[in-house]
């Protein structure tokens, strides 16, 4: 009797265990962004951080607190870019895209820690020379 009484309430708190935690995981799920939440964040408007990125290394001793903070942003958000899905296109594609995208976002951020100012410009560029190739096979068009 006892026995059932420990099996009993085991299988209780398993379930509340259950019941407490699949939320959680849900919630998990959608923080994972999206491709458009990605791109908004770290290309569109003013001031947007790679604008800020790209403004500060064309000058010759850029405000690395300015560019370090901006490339975190960047590279936290661009990490995360492989793992989205794009509306258009083959999958295999735009994650072999994507992850050069993250790997770029990567460099430059350590770039930026580092005060490397040859390495950042270099992972800026190979940034900016990317989103061509990107958009017109993953893009929605029009
Ligand atoms: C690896 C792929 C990839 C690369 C590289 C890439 N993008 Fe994108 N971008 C996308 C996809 C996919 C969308 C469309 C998202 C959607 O609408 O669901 C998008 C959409 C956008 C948008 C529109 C966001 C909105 O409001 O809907 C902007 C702005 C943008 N990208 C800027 C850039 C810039 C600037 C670069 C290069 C410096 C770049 N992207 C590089 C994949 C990429």
């Amino acid at each position: 009797m006892r026995a059932l009484y420990c099996a009993a309430s085991l299988l209780g708190v398993l379930a509340v265990l259950a019941w407490a935690t699949s939320p959680a995981g849900a919630q998990d799920n959608k923080k994972v962004p999206t491709a458009r939440q990605i791109m908004t964040k770290i290309h569109k408007g003013r001031n947007n951080p790679f604008a800020t990125v790209k403004a500060q290394l064309r000058q010759s001793s850029p405000n690395w607190a300015k560019v370090a903070s901006a490339a975190e942003v960047i590279e936290k958000y661009g990490s995360a870019l492989p793992k989205a899905r794009a509306p258009r296109g083959n999958r295999a594609s735009f994650e072999k895209l994507a992850q050069a995208y993250a790997s770029n976002t990567k460099t430059l951020k350590e770039a930026a820690e580092q005060k490397d100012l040859a390495s950042a410009r270099e992972a800026t560029e190979n940034i900016g020379g990317s989103c061509k190739t990107c958009h017109s096979a993953h893009r929605r068009k029009g």
